[in-house]
């Protein structure tokens, strides 16, 4: 894509972290931002800051869960500001713990939101990718995708989904001769936005901001990236993972703490377990 200008933007879970900062960065390259998020309050503080910023941007509450109201949210878009160029599917949750301390509902529930809310979005809103010009699919994965993930092993594999779904769109695409749609998958490590809290990041993989993956899946846009592996060792994952005998490489992740972090985790507010 060669401009942001003027471009559709989506975003969902859009009023804080992750969302709201790729919501800035896309929005001061002149898109037009459309901010979703099930959080009200919040959602109209994001709407404030942004436009002391100079971005153009609307607001509407939504929930990813409740995938009956989305055809009438895409009309909505048609009759208000058009439809949508470039899709950012970001809501997620997490919920910290060993396995058998969750209850239940909460493991399900995440995959309600990462997975289920993500794939209804793509589902409503790519008929509007294909019918544009030039468009581009964001789906936030993370990290996680590429490992096991002790006390996240529902996020973990909730992740690991939206990397498949997102991957096959992408060939889907193209083997549909629909290349003017760009799809990109982002995995991330651990972001300083609250979601993690109290986890110890890995050795070598401190926490990096949320601008500076918003940094990165602008240009992901615009350069037509089909994967973001963010931070540098992030990247060196699916090789080692590969090359590596699983003792080896289960032996490495233990050595520098990437199967004891989320021990600690408490999230937002101290912990969303129960
Ligand atoms: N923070 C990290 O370390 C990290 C790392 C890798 C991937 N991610 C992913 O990045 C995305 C954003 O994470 P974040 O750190 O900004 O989290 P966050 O908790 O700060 O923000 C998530 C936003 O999603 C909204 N949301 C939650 N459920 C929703 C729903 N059902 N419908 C609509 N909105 C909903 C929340 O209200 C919140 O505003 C998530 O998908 C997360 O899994 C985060």
């Amino acid at each position: 894509m060669k401009s942001l200008r003027d471009k559709l933007i989506l975003i969902t879970g859009g009023a804080r972290g992750i969302g709201l900062a790729i919501a800035r960065r896309l929005g001061r390259d002149g898109g037009q931002i459309v901010l979703t998020d099930l959080d009200t309050a919040e959602l109209e503080r994001a709407q404030e800051t942004l436009q002391q910023d100079g971005v153009r941007c609307s607001v509407f509450t939504l929930d990813v869960t409740e995938t009956d109201a989305m055809p009438d949210f895409r009309q909505r878009l048609h009759d208000t500001v058009g439809p949508v160029e470039i899709l950012v599917n970001n809501a997620g949750v997490v919920f910290g713990g060993p396995f058998l301390d969750v209850p239940l509902e909460k493991h399900l529930f995440t995959y309600r939101v990462n997975v289920d809310g993500l794939v209804a979005m793509t589902h409503t809103f790519l008929p509007d990718l294909i019918s544009a010009g030039e468009s581009h699919l964001v789906n936030i994965s993370s990290a996680s995708a590429l490992v096991g993930l002790p006390w996240g092993s529902t996020y973990a594999s909730s992740k690991w989904a939206v990397l498949g779904f997102t991957e096959s769109i992408r060939q889907e695409m193209t083997e549909l001769d629909h290349k003017h749609v760009g799809v990109t998958t982002v995995c991330p490590g651990y972001i300083d936005t609250g979601m993690f809290e109290g986890v110890r990041p890995p050795l070598m993989m401190p926490f990096l901001s949320p601008e500076e993956l918003a940094e990165n899946v602008q240009k992901a846009i615009l350069k037509r990236h089909e994967l973001v592996l963010e931070p540098w060792l992030v990247k060196l994952t699916p090789f080692l993972k590969g090359v590596l005998p699983r003792f080896l490489s289960d032996g490495l992740a233990d050595l520098m703490g990437a199967t004891t972090g989320m021990r600690s985790w408490t999230g937002h507010e101290g912990g969303q377990r129960d």
